[in-house]
């Protein structure tokens, strides 16, 4: 893993956005793995100015990591309306190239099956960008999340729904399920990005990185993967037993 700890948030989105558009620059066709909350949004932001100043994103595909299960694509709360609002709608992506599982996918067994199928199809994912939840989850692979997983549908937490339900009216419209890449889906990407800012999250990014791998913390399982960076602010790396080494080797040319 190759850990980065910025000042700021600010500035570990814009290295992390800055090796998103210099991959599209270099491989128009590549393909993304996206994730929502608020942690990629500066990230977004820096994608659609980089948009602005003429990057072409005609042939990106896009998957997202996750949906919740129930949730229409026009939910005020939905994954697929949130990556609408944050960036699709900014860039020229051609719709039919992004990618958000189905919340009301009816056969969800058959859907999950297809989105695999067309995450090989596209070639696999190139980058694969995450955040991390307070438990450790990426994507919505909660802790006890087998580590070979791969998409399907999922339980949430109660952590995960209290932490979330900032979002919604009441913790009770939380949706309880939702559709989540495995971790195993995760780890096939070419490349990962973890982002995590802030000290609610210090706790979760010291047992992800410096903790053992275990589907208990199953951001750790990104230890095994070997083209990783994480991108954290001060706060989120406060816990890092060895931060002072991770800056200098970061440092060193
Ligand atoms: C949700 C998403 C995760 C995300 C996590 C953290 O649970 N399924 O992909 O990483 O929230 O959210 P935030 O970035 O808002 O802290």
């Amino acid at each position: 893993m190759n850990i980065i700890i910025c000042e700021t948030a600010e500035e570990a989105s814009l290295k992390a956005a800055a090796l998103i558009a210099n991959a599209v620059r270099t491989r128009p066709e590549t393909v993304l793995g996206l994730a929502t909350g608020s942690t990629p949004l500066r990230l977004y932001q820096a994608l659609i100015q980089a948009y602005r100043d003429g990057l072409d994103f005609s042939r990106v595909q896009t998957f997202n990591l996750d949906e919740y299960y129930g949730l229409a694509p026009d939910h005020p709360q939905s994954y697929r309306r949130f990556m609408n609002e944050h960036l699709f709608n900014h860039l020229n992506l051609k719709p039919e190239n992004t990618h958000v599982p189905d919340g009301l996918a009816r056969d969800v067994a058959a859907f999950c099956t297809e989105y695999e199928a067309k995450i090989q199809a596209a070639g696999g994912i190139d980058i694969q960008v995450l955040g991390i939840g307070s438990d450790g989850h990426i994507g919505f692979n909660e802790p006890s999340s087998s580590l070979a997983s791969r998409t399907r549908l999922v339980t949430l937490t109660q952590q995960t729904v209290s932490d979330n339900a900032r979002f919604f009216a009441s913790a009770d419209e939380v949706p309880r399920h939702a559709i989540s890449m495995g971790i195993g889906t995760i780890l096939e990407a070419k490349c990962c990005m973890m982002l995590s800012f802030g000290s609610n999250k210090a706790k979760a990014v010291r047992a992800a990185i410096e903790g053992g791998i275990s589907q208990f913390t199953p951001a750790s399982a990104l230890q095994m993967h070997p083209n990783t960076t994480v991108f954290l602010d001060e706060a989120a790396a406060a816990d890092l037993e060895m931060k002072e080494y991770y800056r200098w080797s970061a440092a060193c040319p």
